[in-house]
């Protein structure tokens, strides 16, 4: 592009009182440059317009900073992975494109406003909810730092669901797992640090980070006052999805799941009494065949791999035989998942005689009594014919769920569980343990079904985050967030049911206001008020506005108006850039945090003011980097659709995608088909 022209031109722009060209913006050399500027021609406005805010935005917010400017009076505008490295073939339209990114920007900076920081105080009192392997873990993390700790167990005793087991694999071998929970609940029971409340139950919880106040019901009797609370680890465990019906289990006693036979063993081997007994009556010593079937309710439509079954079902057939060498044992299986260092069990399982069976994904096994005698019929993959396996002892290796005070936690707290009945985790990469709110972790099998060393490693992760902010005693959010004004106020309180972060409170009257520490500025509630109340600093509806008229000021029938996330499609564009990808010019992208903040307002006003197509681009499903959005635009953009339609604008003329941060060649791709599609040439 023509840089000397495109200077030029933003010189000659309305309120544009200084405009310099710098090869190096970033040097240390040309950012001295920049403050010298502003102080010497008192600006109050910066527009830098290079490369791409996701890397350098940081750093210039600093440089005017340093000038003494609020950081939130800078705006940032892309003309390299944007313009100069895509339209490489087209100097003359790169630099109008050029021209027009930076008037878009100049107008939005006109309505910039100054934003600040905002920080609460956080204490150091933690609440783990359960204790089981995952909560005494984080406990003990917590506790270890010099953090109070409240461990709320619902059961008489420590342990979750280890209580039940036998034992647990570790380090190339088994471990007695009562051995683990009495050196591990010895730790935390005496640990000066944590106050362990066992048959107790959360009786109401309210709060966010920082400020929870909760109440406790120790067998039947509730807590008098509220203790306070600042963070809180949610380790509540899962139970067995219990096959009734299946396999005749319920109605025949001799069908028992694999938390059944672990209670078995654990009676037989001395290591103490199982604490529920269910099976204990039931003996071991007539037994002859022993049959398992893996993946019972687990690998079909509606659940996936349950994650632990094939280790579970392969420890336990090598414990039943050692305990009973003459044992015949077979383990039917559909694919055979274990992690690496689990296979020692299967060398040894094969090693000792136990008989592995392949069965296809669409022929579970079925079982027939032949004279009371259970004889299990399975089809066989490698032998390609169907056997017959006489057994006197069924185990099933069942799915798992989460436990029942899942939904009891998911209401005070706001947050979200799966159809399986687990926790959901913020972001499956970007925040494993955390929930969407801040100061609240989860971990172990509150979340999917884990093994012994993930869950501890899981208590350890959540409670390293959240001793984050007990550590510097605050936390801090950016000064994107939302604002509202209450004047119009319906109170139909959308925005507080709608807010992934739980950063919107209703006052007795169903006034709502916005937690400012917990609001993460993604605009989903700005974009649904009804009565637009709601506004969002730096991705104002002005602001916004600004950009979309001056995008379309002139040649508005040959441009295409993109709205595009931060993250992901922002990504997806700069990966385009950096790749080179040549495509068409015709589009001016306008940056928003989230997919969620595009009003259907502005893509009318885009329309009017005669844009060829409109594009919105987010995050691909289900990674919006705040929660729900891209769900939450989806929705909205097919009601645009079903609007435009009625106003008598082709709705196909609005485009709506979803990008990775990858997709590079898929944005391309986007602009080739849509200037195609809409006969821009
Ligand atoms: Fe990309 Fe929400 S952040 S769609």
């Amino acid at each position: 592009m023509n840089v000397p022209e495109v200077v030029e031109y933003a010189r000659g722009l309305k309120h544009v009182a200084f405009a310099d060209e710098g090869k190096w913006s970033c040097s240390v050399d040309y950012l001295a440059k920049i403050k010298e500027a502003i102080k010497e021609h008192n600006l109050n406005r910066v527009v830098i317009a290079s490369c791409t805010p996701r890397t350098h935005e940081p750093l210039f917010k600093q440089t005017v900073k340093e000038a003494g400017l609020n950081p939130y009076l800078l705006e940032f505008v892309s003309i390299r992975e944007q313009d100069s490295w895509v339209h490489m073939g087209e100097p003359e339209r790169a630099t109008q494109k050029a021209k027009d990114l930076i008037k878009m920007g100049v107008a939005k900076a006109i309505f910039l406003e100054e934003g600040e920081e905002i920080r609460l105080p956080v204490q150091t009192d933690c609440l783990v909810i359960g204790g089981g392997v995952a909560g005494m873990s984080a406990a003990l993390q917590i506790a270890d730092q010099g953090f109070q700790t409240i461990l709320v167990e619902r059961e008489p005793k420590l342990g979750g669901l280890l209580n039940r087991v036998s034992t647990v694999s570790h380090d190339h071998g088994v471990m007695p797992a009562p051995e683990i929970v009495r050196v591990k609940a010895t730790l935390v029971e005496s640990h000066p640090n944590i106050n362990v409340y066992t048959d107790t139950e959360i009786e109401s919880l309210q709060g966010y980070i920082g400020n929870y106040k909760v109440k406790l019901k120790t067998n039947g009797k509730s807590s008098e006052e509220a203790l306070d609370i600042s963070t809180i680890i949610v380790a509540t465990g899962m139970k067995e999805l219990e096959p009734t019906g299946q396999y005749e289990y319920g109605s025949d006693s001799r069908v028992i799941t694999q938390l059944e036979l672990e209670e078995l063993l654990r009676g037989m081997s001395g290591n103490s009494e199982p604490l529920y007994g269910t099976v204990s009556n039931r003996s071991l010593l007539k037994v002859k065949d022993v049959v398992m079937i893996n993946c019972v309710n687990s690998k079909n439509e509606t659940r996936g791999c349950c994650n632990i079954g094939c280790s579970i079902s392969v420890k336990n057939a090598l414990a039943l035989k050692k305990l009973q060498p003459d044992l015949q044992i077979h383990i039917l299986y559909r694919d055979l998942s274990m992690v690496k260092e689990e296979h020692f069990h299967l060398d040894e399982a094969k090693a000792a005689g136990i008989k592995f069976i392949r069965f296809p994904d669409d022929h579970y096994p079925q079982l027939v009594k032949e004279d009371g005698r259970f004889v299990i019929r399975v089809y066989d993959i490698l032998l390609g014919k169907e056997l017959e396996i006489p057994s006197d002892m069924l185990v099933l290796t069942t799915a798992f769920k989460g436990n029942e005070t899942v939904g009891q936690i998911k209401g005070y707290l706001k947050v979200s569980a799966n159809s399986d009945g687990f926790f959901q985790e913020a972001h499956v990469k970007l925040g494993p343990v955390d929930f969407p709110s801040a100061g609240i972790s989860l971990s172990g099998c509150a979340k999917s079904p884990k093994n012994f060393k993930e869950s501890c490693e899981e208590g350890m992760a959540a409670a390293m985050r959240v001793s984050i902010p007990m550590k510097k005693g605050y936390i801090e959010a950016e000064g994107i967030v939302a604002d509202i004004d209450l004047t119009d106020c319906s109170k139909c309180s959308l925005c507080y049911k709608n807010c992934p972060f739980s950063a919107i409170q209703l006052d007795e009257n169903k006034q709502p206001s916005v937690i400012k520490a917990l609001c993460k500025g993604c605009g989903l509630c700005a974009a649904d008020c009804p009565k637009e109340c709601i506004t969002i600093v730096h991705y104002s509806d002005e602001q916004l506005l600004a950009q979309v008229e001056a995008a379309l000021e002139e040649s508005p029938e040959k441009k295409i108006l993109g709205f595009v996330c931060h993250w992901c499609a922002l990504g997806g564009v700069d990966m385009a850039g950096v790749s080179r990808l040549q495509y068409p010019s015709n589009a001016r992208l306008i940056r928003v945090m989230c997919s969620a903040r595009v009003p259907i307002k502005l893509i009318e006003r885009a329309f009017e003011l005669g844009a060829a197509g409109v594009l919105v681009v987010g995050c691909e499903f289900p990674t919006c980097h705040y929660i729900t959005g891209n769900y939450a635009c989806e929705a909205r953009m097919n009601r645009a659709k079903k609007k435009l339609s009625k106003k008598g604008v082709d709705p196909d003329k609005l485009w709506v995608d979803w990008c990775s941060a990858a997709d590079g060649p898929k944005f391309a791709n986007i602009m080739r088909d849509m200037v195609k599609q809409l006969n821009l040439g």
